[in-house]
């Protein structure tokens, strides 16, 4: 009892103060209506000041860019911040570089709106769409990867280059918040999307997309993203690991199909052979195709295999040449990406013809 009692007058206090907080927060922090101009009067729009330039921005439909929800762990939701928004906070700076901060560019999941603002982004995130999809298809391409196939509800169709993304929005405590998928179907179906998700144990957005059903419905905001193909003549040299094949899926396949006749490497690497997904179509395009090379690598041998093994950077060197024309796109985890660039510019690629997508 003796011990209990100052337990419970602390609990007392926290939860008074805790009241007395949330009241103060009512009273005090009321910011009124507020003014937000998006590229010098594209957009302007009355806000309720108070909520963050990401949410203002998404209730008056623009979606910009933020793989992490809200986080301010991605750093994708950037937008310049021209007057108005308070001082950078220290949940910004670690995402931003100093030549950003100087730019004003701000982190619009961490910016609160609480005065006129006048903010500018990239104009085409202005074109990108809401999408109602329901699922026609899902089925397990590998122990931990899941292809689901979505039919577009309203819009009906979706314009996007290869190596896209959309950010899919996964229902969180009432609530919903956005995670970023690749498009790992074709530029030239604009009715269906495909996507390809490993499950994350206790992960709120791999487990939702996992249970879902023929039948359900979901929404989701895109394309965005800048992980496309450059209009060049250079040999494109893909690099996929796990369920970063999805965006090198929808390359391969879309410049096959428009007849690109640019010699194309994909090299995947997978733990086992179950771990290698698509395969068998793969293979029979490089069997088709004279300028596509499909070389997978496993993690370690294995009766059933008589394909490459060992780490995918190390197979590349059989393959390819010092001093060609080449031009990187990498996915996968991130030690396979800094060794791929690490061999790469060895090779005499420059650093800018190097484009990865980082999924973590
Ligand atoms: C541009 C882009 C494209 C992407 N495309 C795809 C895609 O096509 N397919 C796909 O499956 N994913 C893709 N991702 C990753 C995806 O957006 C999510 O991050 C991933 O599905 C985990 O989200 P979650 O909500 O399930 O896990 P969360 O609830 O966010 O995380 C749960 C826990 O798992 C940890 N965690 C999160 N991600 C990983 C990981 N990759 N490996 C191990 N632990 C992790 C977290 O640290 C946390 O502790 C992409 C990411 C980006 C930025
Ligand atoms: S940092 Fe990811 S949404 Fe803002």
């Amino acid at each position: 009892m003796d011990l209990l009692t100052p337990i419970i007058i602390l609990n007392l206090v926290a939860g008074s103060l805790a009241v007395v907080l949330v009241i103060a927060n009512k009273l005090f922090a009321e910011y009124g209506d507020v003014t937000l101009d998006v590229n010098d009067g594209e957009e302007e729009f009355v806000v309720e000041g108070g909520s963050t330039l990401l949410q203002a921005f998404t209730d008056n439909e623009i979606y910009i860019p933020s793989a992490c929800g809200g986080q301010g762990s991605c750093g994708f939701c950037t937008a310049k911040v021209k007057e108005g928004g308070g001082p950078v906070l220290p949940t910004e700076e670690p995402m931003l570089t100093r030549g950003e901060l100087i730019e004003g560019v701000r982190l619009s999941c961490q910016v609160k709106v609480r005065e006129d603002m006048k903010v500018e982004i990239e104009d085409k995130y202005l074109e990108v769409e809401k999408y109602d999809a329901e699922v026609i298809s899902t089925r397990d391409v590998t122990p931990s990867i899941k292809e689901i196939v979505f039919d577009l509800k309203e819009p009906e169709t979706i314009d996007f280059s290869a190596g896209q993304y959309v950010q899919v929005q996964v229902p969180a405590d009432g609530d919903t918040v956005d995670r970023a998928y690749s498009i790992a179907s074709k530029e030239s179906v604009h009715d269906r999307v495909m996507l390809t998700v490993q499950l994350i144990e206790g992960g709120l957005g791999s487990t939702y997309l996992h249970e879902l059903e023929e039948g359900d419905e979901l929404e989701f905001t895109g394309p965005f993203g800048d992980f496309v193909i450059q209009d060049t003549d250079a040999t494109i040299v893909g690099v996929a690991g796990g369920v970063g094949l999805a965006p090198l899926r929808s390359i391969v396949f879309s410049l096959l199909e428009k007849g690109v006749d640019r010699e194309i490497w994909l090299f995947y690497g997978a733990w086992t052979r179950e771990d290698l997904y698509y395969h068998e179509d793969l293979q029979e395009l490089a069997e088709e195709y004279d300028n596509f090379n499909y070389v997978p690598a496993l993690d370690s041998s294995n009766p059933d295999w008589d394909g490459e093994v060992g780490l995918v950077t190390e197979v590349m060197k059989d393959y390819l040449q010092k001093g060609e024309d080449m031009e990187g796109y990498l996915c996968g985890p991130p030690p396979m990406m800094d060794a791929t660039i690490d061999l790469l510019t060895d090779y005499g690629v420059d650093e800018e013809d190097i484009l990865f997508d980082d999924f973590s």
